[in-house]
């Protein structure tokens, strides 16, 4: 309990004040904060013992942002702007003291205050970007004028956070703090006032820029910034703080603030934050349910998925050996992880260093046997029952008792391949997406016998591979590869029906894809699961493989490739459609963009439903997660189910309803959307 009031303390220590926040667990600016600190500047302001004031903060961070769960919520006085100007008009000195991470609006109180002085481990950034809204406090205005127009743009643009160093660097911070760092603000603060210093006010400081400066920062980051409103808003009030005076400028920061903050993008990225978080909590498994170790792992097969899961142990700093059945692919799986890691360090993300002590991690075998001593074994061999269902009975016999068995199987059923085992309750699925060694998505599927702590070992797991876990339940395809099933065969029927590959994948990049379905298809290869041997030109997909256009590594697929690997839609492809459409008897018909989305986009709302209903998520928010994170969902739509719940369940299951008198039974709605229909209610709000 402080002296100011339950989060805010103030304490006079030789002549300083230090005004100390305690919010746990991230010392966000709540409304308690915010009056606090106000109260507390006032106070020392005018307190002739307080000769300068230091704001510090509790607990294991400095302040970490505006309370991100008022937002949305009526405003409660005073507003973190009028706070700002009460720190900045404080006749004393103030020294904000920086330890964990000073981030949006906790940057905002630091660049209010005089001086600023961090710890060596800080790191500060505006990371409002990230949740659709820019620095709503001065962070536009005041960190142009303290670091320069570019610096700050690359800043509140990406949202990502500076090190001490280089804070110190561009002039960030004015100190690091080598000893104790209130002991040294302490200090800082007391040598300002016997020095004199006059103030240093950063709205007082000039700053300038050309018209070309901003112009070409939009075209260097205009695929990075495509369909988000946050970024150009961004560029905006930086703009503001170079043309116009500064109050103005904050005006107008905060005009695109209140706009960004009531808009839907906002809402959807405040979601994802918080749908991220939630992820984490399984109901039925206490947060204190202990782990097992993995401090060896085993990865089988070294083809694209094996390779790949390896370099996130590798990475993670965990010893790894992988075994493959031939020499031949044993050697191109492991040049191929060394290619990886080359390729990174040549772009400079990564030291030769760095890449000789990850290879030396990984231990290349030929022998199952050399599995004995891990502590968990992934399995990624081909996706055959039969294959998989061998490979673990011979784990079982092999791997130590008490260790994990893990299998990646994109499709097949994780308690059959369990019960080729005798320890069901160590088996668990591990799902990763492709590239693996870069998608962040990992379903965790749990088995009917998997035991809790397995669970939590493999959700805690993700974390320590720098991944995003969902725990998901045992059905074909999951959570994301079901849904995803649903939108591939639409696509593949609105070809026959009408429309062109590039016609849905227009649609759908323009929704905010990263690529369209068959773009996509070329790049992962059109033959993933085809045999030549068993091809009978049933479907479009198989005609294009039998005339060796089996997608981008063959120069050719739904679309023709140039030697740079450009897309071009092609006469042939048109050529194999309209023949295809015409065996079939289809009189082909204009589709309309807006029927591409919906047809594309409502069946998978529709399998969500039934997944939630089933139980194999445990709530709409995963299921965002899982698209977000596994898809390239865009990031500003929240998630398919946000989504769904913003279009609304009643318009989707009215169209679903339409389509099923016009297509058949693909479109029949499941009972939850038909009862969220009926109801008015929304996924996001079942229980
Ligand atoms: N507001 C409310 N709650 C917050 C919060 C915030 N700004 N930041 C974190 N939390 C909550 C989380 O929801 C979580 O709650 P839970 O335990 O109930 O799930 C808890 O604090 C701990 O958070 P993490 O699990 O994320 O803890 P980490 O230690 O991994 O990370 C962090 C700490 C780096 C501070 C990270 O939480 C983070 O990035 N927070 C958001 C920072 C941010 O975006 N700040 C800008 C806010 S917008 C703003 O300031 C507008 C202004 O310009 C006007
Ligand atoms: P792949 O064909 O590239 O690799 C499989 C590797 O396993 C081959 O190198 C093969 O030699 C090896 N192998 C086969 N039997 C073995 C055995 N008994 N012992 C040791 N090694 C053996 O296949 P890919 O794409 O890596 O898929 C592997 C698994 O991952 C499959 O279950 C697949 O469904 C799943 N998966 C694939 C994704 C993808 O995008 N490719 C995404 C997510 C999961």
């Amino acid at each position: 309990m402080g002296s100011i009031n339950a989060v805010v303390d103030l304490a006079i220590e030789d002549g300083i004040a230090v005004l100390t926040v305690d919010n746990p667990p991230v010392n966000a600016l709540s409304a308690d904060v915010r009056a606090g600190l106000d109260d507390g500047i006032r106070r020392a302001g005018q307190d002739p013992k307080v000769e300068a004031v230091v704001i510090w903060c509790a607990g294991r961070t400095f302040i970490a942002g505006a309370d991100i769960t008022e937002f949305g919520k009526p405003p409660r006085d005073p507003s973190l702007p009028a706070l700002l100007d009460t720190i900045e008009a404080c006749p004393k000195p103030v020294v904000a003291a920086i330890h964990g991470t000073a981030l949006g609006g906790g940057l905002e109180t630091a660049l209010a205050s005089n001086w600023r002085i961090a710890a060596p481990t800080a790191k500060m950034g505006l990371p409002e970007v990230k949740l659709g809204l820019l620095p709503g406090a001065g962070g536009t205005q005041r960190l142009p004028r303290l670091v320069g127009v570019q610096p700050a743009l690359e800043m509140i643009t990406s949202g990502t956070p500076v090190g001490a160093k280089q804070a110190l660097a561009m002039g960030l911070v004015d100190e690091i703090a080598e000893g104790d760092l209130k002991e040294a603000a302490l200090a800082f603060a007391r040598r300002a006032v016997s020095e004199g210093r006059p103030l240093r006010k950063i709205r007082d400081l000039k700053v300038d820029a050309t018209p070309e400066v901003f112009a070409e920062f939009r075209k260097a980051n205009a695929r990075k910034f495509r369909g988000f409103e946050a970024p150009e808003a961004c560029i905006q009030a930086v703009e503001a703080a170079v043309s116009l005076p500064v109050d103005e400028g904050l005006k107008r920061e905060r005009e695109l603030f209140m706009k960004l903050v009531s808009g839907d993008q906002s809402r959807a990225q405040r979601h994802v934050f918080f749908a991220e978080r939630e992820v984490a909590r399984i109901p039925d498994i206490a947060a204190d349910t202990p782990t097992l170790p993995v401090a060896k792992a085993g990865v089988v097969g070294a083809g694209t998925m094996g390779g790949g899961i390896a370099m996130n142990f590798l990475n993670a700093g965990i010893p790894t050996t992988i075994v493959e059945t031939q020499q031949a692919a044993l050697d191109r799986g492991v040049a191929t992880i060394r290619k990886n890691y080359e390729s990174t360090a040549k772009k400079g993300r990564m030291t030769q260093e760095d890449v000789e002590k990850r290879m030396a991690l990984l231990t290349p075998s030929l022998a199952l046997e050399d599995l004995a001593d891990c502590d968990l074994v992934i399995e990624a061999v081909f996706e055959l029952m039969e294959v998989k269902k061998e490979v673990f009975g011979k784990l079982d016999r092999i791997v130590k008792p008490g260790a994990i068995l893990a299998t990646n199987t994109s499709y097949l059923d994780v308690n059959e391949i369990a019960a080729s085992t005798s320890r069901p309750e160590l088996v668990v699925g591990l799902h990763f997406f492709s590239p693996a060694n870069v998608m962040k998505l990992l379903e965790v599927v749990r088995g009917k016998e998997t035991s809790k702590p397995v669970v939590a070992t493999a959700m805690k797991l993700g974390k320590t591979l720098g991944k995003v876990a969902v725990q998901v339940g045992v059905c074909h395809g999951f959570v994301g590869n079901r849904m995803l099933a649903a939108r591939q065969r639409e696509a593949q029927k609105l070809l026959v029906e009408g429309a062109m590959p590039w016609d849905v994948d227009r649609v759908l990049l323009d929704f905010g894809f990263p690529m369209g379905p068959f773009a996509m298809g070329d790049l992962a290869g059109l033959d993933l699961g085809w045999k030549k041997e068993t091809s009978t030109s049933s479907t479009i997909r198989e005609i294009l493989n039998e005339m060796d256009r089996r997608g981008q590594k063959t120069g050719a697929g739904f679309y023709d490739y140039d030697e740079n690997r450009k897309a071009s839609p092609s006469p042939v492809v048109e050529k194999v459609i309209l023949d295809f459409a015409a065996k079939q008897g289809v009189e082909r018909r204009q589709i309309s963009d807006q029927e591409i989305l919906e047809r594309c986009l409502y069946p998978m709302v529709n399998e969500g439903a039934k997944i939630l209903e089933e139980g194999v998520a445990l709530r709409s928010s995963d299921i965002d997660i899982v698209w977000i994170y596994g898809y390239g969902w865009p990031v500003y739509r929240g998630g398919l189910m946000f989504w769904a719940d913003l279009v609304g369940p009643a318009v989707i299951a009215e169209r679903m309803h339409d389509f099923q008198a016009r297509f058949g039974d693909d479109f029949k709605v499941s009972p939850l959307l038909d009862r969220l229909a009926k109801d008015g209610g929304k996924f996001a709000d079942l229980k």
